[in-house]
């Protein structure tokens, strides 16, 4: 059965914003970030009307109900990618700092010089920059796994690079720049078989895709709630048990720990070891409300509808002489189109877009190693979530006229 994209729009307020008199907005940036539901709004107001305390501090009624909410929330969000315990999630700010996590605990515990990790020429900043900062720091080797020209990752290249037994395999579950979904299971498998721990980038893969960390045996998997559905500032790490366990902790403060001396501390057990200070508490409740609205509604719906989207919006796009989508077909992306116009500058097209309420992305997207191995600065991204539609395609493909009416 196919949604209902009217009635799904009608839990999304912004989505009948005018962004100036008369016009609409139409959203096409939910990469960047997705807009989100009633239910998630009013989740955390809720929380700061009649919850609002701090959590696992106090013994007084609203302590107690906080604290159950946030860690309420934590078991919905590890059945949601099928995590087989609560405490393998840990919360973190976003998709970056889960990543940063296990640069700064796992790999510093694990890497020293001269060990080789494996990444992609398609990752974005947050899954290159905290590895380039291990390189420098200790001399870990890095290497990538080619691109093809259609968005692919180059399989056979990565076979040959296991074969130096690396210690670590980082990669995109899904590009935000090319929407190319990446054979998980298959990557982590090969990675496995070397030797090597996996981290998995999903912070495009979660909102989309129905994500099962045990089938996929990942090892570590980042995501953001802010792409789905969910508030910005809070994101989580799934980690294996087993891992989480052994690494030394990140922040040092408040709740991380069992008990301090003044010259030492004992660090609290997982997944408290990981959460220092005071965290996003409402936040975890509108984390929890993002992933109960997802259920509801169906994950491989979600991806169905993207699907159907993207499939039309490649044709629309692909029929207007001058522009050239990057990326794989649509039977092999998400919900993603970036695209070069006849030379005008995807900032220009941004803006032009922008006149009639289209909201994309233009840029390089954080992925700025990406273009370049394309020979492009930039390009303009238009993203597509459960509540886009065939007639916002319509409209990105006539403001795509207006551009080329606007420079000849
Ligand atoms: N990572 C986000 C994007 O691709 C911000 O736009």
């Amino acid at each position: 059965m196919t949604l209902d994209i009217a009635r799904i729009r009608q839990d999304f307020p912004i989505l009948n914003r005018e962004v100036r008199p008369g016009v609409k907005v139409v959203y096409l940036d939910s990469t960047a970030t997705s807009q989100k539901p009633l239910a998630v709004i009013e989740a955390m107001n809720d929380f700061y009307h009649r919850f609002n305390a701090n959590i696992h501090r106090g013994v007084h009624t609203l302590a107690e109900e906080a604290t159950a909410m946030y860690e309420q929330a934590r078991v919905k969000i590890a059945k949601f990618i099928n995590a087989r315990n609560p405490h393998e999630i840990i919360y973190t700010r976003n998709t970056t700092e889960s990543i940063n996590l296990v640069a700064y605990t796992w790999a510093r515990a694990n890497l020293k010089s001269g060990d080789l990790v494996i990444l992609t020429e398609m990752e974005h900043h947050s899954n290159l920059v905290p590895w380039h900062m291990l390189a420098a720091e200790r001399g870990v080797q890095l290497e990538f796994i080619p691109v093809t020209e259609n968005g692919l990752l180059d399989l056979e290249t990565y076979k040959s690079l296991l074969a130096r037994t690396p210690k670590l395999v980082s990669f995109t579950h899904m590009s935000n720049v090319l929407g190319t979904i990446n054979p998980a299971a298959e990557i982590i498998k090969l990675a496995h078989d070397a030797g090597a721990i996996t981290v998995v980038d999903g912070a495009q893969s979660v909102p989309h895709l129905k994500v099962d960390v045990h089938a996929l045996d990942a090892d570590f998997y980042a995501f953001s709630a802010h792409k789905m559905c969910g508030p910005t500032g809070i994101g989580a790490l799934y980690g294996k048990s087993a891992l989480l366990d052994a690494m030394p902790p990140f922040l040092g403060g408040g709740d991380m720990i069992k008990e301090v001396k003044l010259r030492s501390f004992r660090p609290n057990t997982v997944p408290a070891k990981f959460e220092a200070g005071t965290p996003a508490i409402a936040e975890s409740v509108g984390f929890g409300a993002a992933v109960d609205y997802l259920t509801g509604i169906g994950m491989d719906k979600v991806a169905a509808h993207e699907h159907e989207i993207t499939e039309y919006a490649l044709e629309r796009l692909e029929e207007i002489p001058g522009v050239k989508v990057f990326g794989p077909s649509a039977d092999k992306k998400g919900g993603v189109a970036s695209f070069t116009f006849d030379g005008v500058h995807p900032h220009d097209v941004a803006q032009i877009l922008d006149r009639d309420g289209i909201a994309v992305r233009a840029g390089h997207h954080c992925a700025q190693p990406l273009h370049e191995k394309f020979g492009i600065p930039a390009t303009t991204r238009a993203s597509f979530y459960l509540y886009s539609t065939k007639d916002e395609v319509d409209k990105l493909v006539e403001g795509i006229y207006k551009v080329k009416k606007v420079f000849g």
